[in-house]
């Protein structure tokens, strides 16, 4: 199975002089074509650290990133641009990746070609990624308001999947939703990992949620990986404490087992 992305060494530190912290430790994880890797732990463990760093907004001390083989780390100006293109990060407001001013169908238009952004041009192409995310082809005359979140999140999720990426990035995208409507978002992604055999990389705080969701499964304690593994082995045999005291937390037959 190819590898997708491939993140070794990574070191990040925030901060100046006495303040400053280390605060990703040399993180290592590697995603598989066609599977979705979870990447857990609690809040300030360093999460959204590390999905920064990959997409190079947060610049990393140390460490090597790679996208089938090419390297994010060592890309400057267009190359950079290129490379960001084939790693798609939806964050968990949605307000944050799609303009309010900007109809669905305009939004899904600007990602399927920046230089072309045509409604009618595309019309095909959008009624195909709305129905990706279940969603109707008369959502594209609509505004961002006019959904609601966990529609706005799909929609968020389509606007990533116009770009065509070779990978997605979803920092707690379920994380503002309840219950019901997080079920509906991770029904999505997991009908959309089958048919278009997509490859993500999962963060959440939320073991529940990372268990419907992920094949494999990288504990985040502190800035460093504590627990690397496939989803049942991590379940079933943790090794490490913080990853018990992670599962002890994971309400017993919750709502998304
Ligand atoms: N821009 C920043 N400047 C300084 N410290 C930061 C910055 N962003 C995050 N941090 C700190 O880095 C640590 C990891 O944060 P973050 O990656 O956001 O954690 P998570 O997403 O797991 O909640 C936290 O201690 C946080 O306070
Ligand atoms: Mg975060």
């Amino acid at each position: 199975m190819t590898t997708v992305l491939q993140v070794d060494n990574l070191d990040v530190y925030f901060g100046h002089g006495r303040s400053r912290a280390h605060v990703l430790q040399q993180v290592s994880f590697a995603v598989k074509a066609g599977t979705t890797l979870g990447l857990v732990g609690e809040s300030g463990s360093g999460k959204s650290t590390t999905a920064k760093a990959i997409v190079g907004v947060v610049r990393s001390a140390a460490g090597t990133v790679l996208v089938n083989g090419a390297n994010i780390a060592g890309a400057r100006g267009r190359a950079l641009n290129a490379l960001r293109r084939r790693v798609q990060m939806i964050p968990q407001d949605p307000y944050a990746s799609l303009n309010p001013r900007m109809t669905v169908g305009e939004t899904l238009a600007e990602a399927i070609d920046p230089r072309r952004a045509s409604v009618r041009a595309h019309a095909g192409k959008i009624t195909e990624l709305l129905a990706l995310v279940a969603m109707d082809a008369d959502a594209s005359q609509r505004y961002p308001h006019e959904f609601s979140g966990g529609q706005r999140q799909r929609v968020a999720i389509a606007r990533a999947l116009a770009v065509q990426p070779e990978i997605i990035i979803a920092d707690e995208i379920t994380s503002a939703l309840d219950c019901s409507v997080q079920a509906e978002v991770l029904g999505v992604l997991r009908e959309l990992r089958t048919r278009l055999k997509l490859s993500m990389l999962f963060i959440s705080h939320d073991l529940a949620v990372v268990r419907h969701v992920c094949d494999e499964i990288a504990v985040l304690y502190q800035g460093r990986i504590v627990e690397y593994g496939k989803r049942d082995d991590v379940f079933d045999a943790p090794r490490h404490d913080y990853t018990r005291l992670l599962l002890d937390s994971v309400p017993d037959g919750g709502p998304l087992k």
